[in-house]
């Protein structure tokens, strides 16, 4: 099928994307910050770094710390807030034809909708993700999407501030079963859900005897978490997502088209990379013609056939 077309186009939530990569939100900035290094209007859609109502400084520094296998971030929701965002970004992106997702965070369910509201009646904004999961903050956070009352009070709250923007809800790993929480936000009217934010971590100098991160912890992202991330998407795939027509976005350390592609065939519609754009800022796109590539070689005519193919040995 070398020189045939292949269709990798997808629906995801009522919308039609010309991909199904997205970038991951906090890692590549509010609108095209990146584009010296990537076209972004090339990708599947992108997700804005989280906006809260009110600007936010984060956390104190050191707040990054390289690991093994990725690196730990307590960065704290550290934005512009939403005024500036309106003011600075949105003209930027209006201008971006990828559709645009902006990804909400706050301490109180008011302030998810109040940040919602203000964005709801925009055209340049296709949808809004749900951040219930940071786990660099003290109050909010990760604190909602920990217990399913929580998480079914906030989705459904922000469902009605939304209209008719697609609402993504953001899970986090932190839990006792995903899947609870992943049918809590279903219910309560998610269009689709990402998974998954960072894992809860810890860095020690052993020469001071001290966290290196000020906040002692941070959130785990990169390679190190991508075989948990993917078990983790087929396990809400199987058990709720399947059966509910509910499609996933599945992210977690990917860095290539292959490592995407084990996200699709888990059960994931779509996936954003992260940590890989800090190394390789076009590493988005660069997966873009790697999953075309795919396709091609393996006489797949249309990536969205691969969404949830596992089969076992
Ligand atoms: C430096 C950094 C900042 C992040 N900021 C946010 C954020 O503002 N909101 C959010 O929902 N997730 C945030 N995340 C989490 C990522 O979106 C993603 O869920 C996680 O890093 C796993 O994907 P990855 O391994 O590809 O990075 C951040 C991650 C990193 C590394």
């Amino acid at each position: 099928m070398t020189n045939r077309e292949v269709d990798i186009s997808i629906d995801f939530a009522g919308l039609r994307l010309a991909n199904p990569v997205f970038t991951a939100s906090g890692t590549c900035g509010y609108a095209d910050e990146l584009g010296d290094f990537l076209d972004i209007n090339s990708l599947g859609g992108f997700i804005t770094k989280s906006i809260t109502h009110k600007p936010r400084k984060g956390n104190p520094v050191p707040r990054i710390v390289e690991t093994d296998a990725g690196m730990l971030n307590a960065i704290g929701l550290a934005n512009i807030g939403l005024d500036r965002f309106i003011e600075e970004k949105l003209p930027v992106i209006a201008q971006m034809s990828v559709p645009v997702f902006v990804n909400v965070a706050g301490e109180l369910i008011e302030e998810y909708v109040a940040v919602v509201e203000r964005l709801a009646g925009e055209k340049a904004i296709a949808g809004f993700e749900l951040n219930i999961s940071c786990p660099n903050v003290a109050k909010g956070g990760i604190s909602f999407g920990r217990d399913p009352e929580q998480v079914s009070e906030i989705t459904s709250a922000v469902r009605k501030a939304a209209g008719d923007k697609v609402l993504i809800v953001k899970l986090s790993p932190c839990v006792m079963d995903i899947s609870v929480i992943a049918r809590a936000a279903i219910e309560a009217g998610a269009d689709a859900l990402s998974l998954i934010n960072t894992f809860t971590a810890m860095v020690v100098d052993v020469e001071s005897r001290t966290p290196v991160l000020a906040n002692r912890t941070g959130g785990l992202s990169g390679p190190a978490i991508k075989p948990i991330a993917v078990y983790l998407v087929n396990k809400v795939y199987r058990e709720v997502a399947k059966e509910a027509g509910v499609p996933l976005l599945g992210l977690g350390g990917i860095r290539t088209a292959s490592d995407a592609l084990e996200f699709l065939i888990a059960g994931a519609s779509a996936v954003a990379v992260g940590t890989a754009s800090f190394i390789q800022p076009d590493a988005a796109a660069r997966i873009v013609v790697g999953m075309r590539d795919y396709c091609r070689r393996h006489d797949v005519a249309r990536l969205s056939d691969l969404v949830g193919s596992l089969t076992s040995k």
